[in-house]
């Protein structure tokens, strides 16, 4: 029995990160490479056919595609159910590009309007909601608080890291009504090959 065979364009994804990697200097600017990069990878038909198939990550998973064993970044998938209602948090020191492949998503924003004094406290204030649909990606910069909602269909989404956050370092995790915060562990990775 032969493997199916790895889709080309992931690995041509994986290819020029590596070269914006060993090009810029600093994170900031290799994340604003890597989302121009995503934003063609969301736009292609065989990646999209592809995501067809992989499974729901319901209870917090993360498919892990790729993670960079010299760069250390990190190439998720998210498969949401029609209607998934997504938590509010940030990704720690982390940069993230979120980028909608299949289906539509919607991307809450929040800012933090107490002082950060008071242990286990946080109030918020939503300040944006962008619909994601297919082929677009959000940038999202370290400790910004947001929430992934899934939309009335199937959604499937690929995700490039600065780093792994999951199991390397706790993240925020925030309720908006009891207006408290707590460090929780990332989403357990499910290790997966894009193939067509
Ligand atoms: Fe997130």
């Amino acid at each position: 029995m032969t493997s199916p065979a790895k889709l080309p364009v992931f690995d041509r994804f994986i290819q020029d990160l590596r070269a914006a990697w060993a090009e810029l200097p600093d994170t900031e600017s290799r994340m604003k490479r890597g989302t121009v990069l995503l934003e063609a990878l969301v736009q292609d038909p065989s990646m999209r056919e592809a995501s067809k198939s992989w499974p729901s990550t319901e209870g917090r998973q993360n498919l892990l595609f790729y993670e960079d064993p010299d760069y250390n970044f990190a190439v998720n998938g998210v498969v949401r159910v029609p209607g998934r209602k997504g938590s509010i948090h940030d990704h720690a020191h982390a940069w993230t590009a979120y980028g909608v492949l299949d289906g539509t998503e919607s991307l809450q924003r929040f800012q933090r309007v107490d002082d950060g004094s008071k242990e286990g406290y946080a109030k918020l204030e939503l300040i944006s909601v962008t619909e994601g649909k297919a082929g677009k990606v959000d940038l999202v910069p370290p400790f910004d608080i947001h929430a992934e909602q899934g939309g009335p269909t199937r959604s499937a989404a690929v995700i490039l890291r600065s780093e792994r956050v999951a199991g390397r370092t706790t993240q925020g995790s925030y309720d908006v009504d009891k207006q408290t915060i707590r460090q929780i562990e990332g989403p357990t990775q499910v290790p997966y090959e894009v193939c067509g």
